[in-house]
């Protein structure tokens, strides 16, 4: 990632205050035991549906084995997190404590093993939820598993060329684990998976996902003039949705709940991180991992340069995918759809027009458009808070298309995620049609010149 900058911070103090601190994970980690173990899964039952299970006794004798990282009151003062931190941690182990089902949804152990980000060295496992901020997280996960200078602990280093797979080992990473997770309004991810996946230039999900939901799901009035899998509707993608978790039939990673990805009720997470405060939890996993590891990886606006990168990986997918897309819409047309993409996420103002007519389009290169953009999207910048206000509007108008039932339909695929994470089940912005809060704009989000 562009942007971050390392500086590796070597003192002879640190390797005294680490002494002290593993010291203190000794105590706390006995005093938080109970906790930490309620939750935690029996592998060898992994997979299996049912109850949740419980593990009486840790695998492991702590008094030879190094201490565990994973204590809930040592992490309280050593990530210094917040009160709203600790709520979210409290708001899933009270919803998973009432249920009897244990929200396993369609996981299986393998999927989630698949999932998880192990940073062997500093003991931190990240759940990668696609839409959620991961990539930005794995790659800041990269930069601090390889900016370590010394190793804390040799016989946890040693630990890890023992065979993957076997599940006992898997288990024991994660009971000495800091374990991470971060989650999205259900709402909003579906939004901008449909966003990023349908709506923009995409014709891999086109061809796959786009022809599946246009064969087996359209009627064939409803059905796109087109025979790639593009032109699918927000409604007709929620229609998708109910459909795909109804049955299992075609479910995508991009769009399934995240509690399946994570499973919360049987892995105890230590943070949990939202993409609604992903600048502040990012920085306060940033701030606590360079304390602890004695290292300095810093990065610049997030905002910024996420904006950024999104306008240029999508000027590369549209020039990258140029060939099969003019195979089913105009190149023009393929820009534009990038373009609106990029108001949608509320990344450049929608007074921005697109400066070219159909014929100059053809001819202009990449290095051009990312120029354009970089421009437009500096100068859009300015107002974040229009921008922000942008992005709502985008989301409400595409809800408001789809029907209400289907609205009350999709509530229940995305009431598990709302319970566990703490986001509104029915909010008013979606269902509350006659709120006048929320002035629908003339603007057509939309809307593709073919
Ligand atoms: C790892 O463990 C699995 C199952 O226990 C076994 O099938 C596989 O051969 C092992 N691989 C190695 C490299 O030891
Ligand atoms: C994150 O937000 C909390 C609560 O507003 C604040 O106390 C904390 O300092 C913030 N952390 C960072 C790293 O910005
Ligand atoms: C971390 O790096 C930044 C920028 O490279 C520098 O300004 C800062 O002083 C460094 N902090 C420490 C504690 O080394
Ligand atoms: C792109 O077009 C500009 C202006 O026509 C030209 O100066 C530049 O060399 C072109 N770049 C590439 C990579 O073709």
């Amino acid at each position: 990632m562009r942007g971050f900058r390392i500086t590796l911070r070597t003192t002879l103090g640190i390797s005294f205050l680490v002494l002290i601190w593993l010291v203190v994970l000794h105590v706390g980690n006995f005093l938080s035991r109970p906790d930490r173990l309620r939750r935690m899964p029996h592998w060898s039952n992994f997979g299996r549906t049912g109850e949740r299970m419980v593990v009486d006794e840790p695998l492991l004798n702590t008094a030879t084995e190094p201490p565990l990282i994973l204590g809930r009151n040592f992490h309280h003062m050593q990530y210094g997190l917040s009160e709203e931190h600790e709520k979210r941690r409290n708001t899933i182990e009270r919803v998973c404590d009432k249920s009897t089902h244990g929200y396993y949804g369609r996981s299986d152990g393998s999927k989630l093993a698949k999932k998880l980000v192990i940073d062997h060295r500093h003991r931190i496992v990240y759940c990668a939820v696609q839409k959620t901020g991961s990539t930005f997280l794995r790659s800041l996960l990269g930069i601090v598993k390889t900016s370590e200078k010394s190793d804390l602990d040799s016989r946890w280093i040693h630990n890890k060329r023992k065979n993957m797979t076997d599940l006992t080992n898997f288990h024991y990473i994660l009971t000495k684990s800091c374990k991470m997770m971060f989650t999205r309004d259900p709402y909003q991810r579906l939004f901008s998976g449909y966003v990023d996946k349908l709506f923009t230039v995409n014709t891999m999900y086109w061809k796959t996902t786009g022809t599946y939901i246009k064969n087996k799901l359209l009627n064939r009035d409803q059905e796109p003039q087109t025979h790639c899998g593009h032109g699918i509707t927000f409604p007709q993608f929620i229609n998708y949705i109910i459909e795909s978790e109804k049955t299992g039939v075609h479910t995508d990673p991009h769009f399934t709940p995240i509690y399946e990805h994570c499973r919360p009720c049987q892995i105890s997470y230590d943070f949990i991180g939202k993409m609604e405060t992903f600048t502040n939890d990012s920085l306060t996993l940033l701030n606590a991992w360079n304390k602890l590891y004695g290292i300095n990886v810093t990065y610049d606006d997030f905002e910024a340069e996420t904006a950024l990168s999104r306008a240029i990986g999508h000027t590369g997918r549209l020039y990258n995918m140029r060939n099969g897309l003019e195979k089913c819409i105009s190149f023009y047309s393929g820009m534009q759809r990038i373009w609106k993409d990029l108001q949608i996420r509320g990344i450049l103002t929608k007074r921005a027009k697109l400066p070219f007519t159909e014929s100059e389009a053809n001819n202009v290169n990449r290095t051009q458009l990312v120029d354009i953009l970089t421009k437009a999207i500096q100068k859009s910048s300015m107002d974040r808070t229009a921008l922000r206000q942008q992005q709502t509007e985008a989301m409400i108008q595409a809800y408001r298309q789809v029907p209400v039932k289907d609205l009350l339909r999709l509530r229940e695929v995305v009431r598990p995620d709302c319970e566990l994470f703490g986001y509104e089940v029915a909010p008013n912005y979606i269902f509350n049609r006659r709120d006048s809060s929320h002035k629908l704009s003339s603007f057509k989000y939309f809307k593709i010149d073919e």
